[in-house]
């Protein structure tokens, strides 16, 4: 097996401190080897590469939509019901995986922003006119967000309005078994995926979630998969040395508590974007809190920050090497790229930019992180590399597992339970009475 390769060379950190927190770890890297098939407890996420029989289950439910020829499908959800689809779409099937016509159309619907709900509303009823059909899938766990429900009721009536006969077909709802969604699904008779209870939102990227959006776009799963369950292997070893997920948590933990309290994911790729997105909630969510295991008032956190590169060399390159010392970054890259551009070989530019002509863009690129990180490295700044071997499914299922196990591990060393998010509930709240005025 090929894995995604992790350098740890230049954290700053020493040997001694990164085994002495190893050992402190140890009894959750047991919790985790100890886990069997089955969804008895949220770190249960971790089975779902492993369990072929739900996967049997969506793939099923997608050959039968996929007999309806939708043209466009419309993923209404929100945080941990959309942001890893979008992450594995995008990073698989690049940026402009809607200009490929072998594929449907994928939008996605979370925030209850009319401009932006209202054109693909406007993309929606043009394909219904047209008499193409459009596919909606419903995504939340709990059936109670308001975003979601909102534009799951907007988007229903628009399928009721073109095809009131048999609306139906075209909605798929992802859900928490017993939920009130899952009912009005019932009652309704439309198609329901279930979202195995204890895995919680974030962690539910290889649930239906993900899945039935990945399958329906033709995403290689058994790939995907496949990737997630070869580095679960690697992230629960007892060996900290090789175990990327505990390595990475602790580092990030003993630069939290040197008050570094900033992690940058600086991706060096547009496609992985969306990754640094999930990973920002993932982060976000499950380890900053305001009381810990204990029940002891503690606010605590690692702000997560996404930067694409090179651009944001532009905008924030100046702030991270001239600025404060209180970000640790995280350079992921990918080493083979599928396609390549080289320039042509313009004598006359050479004196705007000497050196590149005749060069292809990757080679520019690969120049421009070895010189980042030769900055960071002049200015002990901290930071580890990531690079994926290339591209693909199989890999950006070994990034996104590995980086769950190691939220799990982060949640452990930090005290704090990496699995609710309590404090969501008080925006919620409020709106929920502003609402009811
Ligand atoms: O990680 C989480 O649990 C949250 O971000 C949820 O995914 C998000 O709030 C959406 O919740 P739901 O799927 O219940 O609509």
């Amino acid at each position: 097996m090929k894995e995604i390769k992790i350098n740890f060379k230049n954290t700053l950190l020493n040997k001694e401190l990164i085994e002495k927190e190893g050992e402190r770890l140890d009894a959750e890297i047991q919790t985790v080897r100890d886990l069997h098939a089955g969804y008895e407890t949220p770190y249960s996420f971790i089975n779902l590469p492993f369990d072929e029989q739900y996967q049997a289950i969506i793939e099923q439910l997608v050959s039968e939509k996929k007999q309806l020829k939708p043209t466009l499908i419309v993923v209404i959800g929100i945080g941990g019901s959309n942001l890893g689809t979008i992450a594995i779409i995008e990073s698989v099937l690049g940026k402009f995986y809607n200009e490929d016509q072998k594929r449907p159309k994928i939008y996605f619907a979370d925030t209850v922003d009319t401009n932006y709900i209202n054109a693909i509303y406007q993309l929606c009823e043009r394909e219904l006119e047209n008499d193409n059909t459009i596919l909606i899938n419903a995504v939340t766990k709990s059936g109670t967000t308001t975003e979601t429900i909102a534009n799951f009721e907007v988007f229903l009536n628009l399928l009721i309005k073109y095809r009131p006969a048999d609306y139906q077909q075209y909605v798929v709802v992802t859900t928490d078994q017993g939920s009130c969604l899952e009912a009005i699904a019932q009652e309704k008779k439309f198609a329901i995926l279930s979202i195995p209870k204890q895995v919680g939102g974030r962690y539910s990227v290889f649930s239906a979630v993900g899945l039935f959006a990945f399958v329906m776009l033709d995403i290689d799963i058994r790939s995907l998969l496949a990737g997630a369950r070869d580095i679960t292997t690697i992230c629960i070893s007892k060996e900290i040395e090789n175990n990327y997920a505990a390595k990475s948590a602790i580092i990030k933990y003993l630069h939290y508590k040197n008050d570094i309290i900033i992690n940058d994911l600086f991706v060096f790729s547009v496609q992985l974007e969306s990754i640094g997105k999930w990973y920002r909630q993932l982060m976000g969510e499950s380890i900053g809190k305001e009381f810990d295991t204990e029940n002891q008032r503690v606010n605590t956190g690692i702000t997560p920050t996404v930067s694409v590169g090179s651009i944001d060399l532009h905008s924030v390159g100046q702030l991270y090497l001239g600025g404060p010392r209180d970000k640790f970054i995280t350079f992921l890259t990918i080493e083979k790229l599928k396609n390549e551009l080289t320039l042509p070989t313009f004598k006359e530019f050479d004196n705007c930019v000497a050196n590149i002509q005749g060069k292809s863009l990757s080679y520019i690129l690969d120049a421009i992180v070895k010189g980042v990180k030769i900055a960071y490295q002049n200015d002990n700044r901290p930071f580890y590399s990531i690079e994926l071997p290339e591209l693909s499914a199989y890999y950006v299922g070994q990034l996104l597992q590995m980086y769950m196990i190691e939220m799990v591990y982060l949640g452990y060393l930090l005290k704090v339970n990496p699995f609710d998010q309590p404090n969501v509930e008080l925006y919620k709240k409020e709106t929920r009475k502003i609402l009811a005025q």
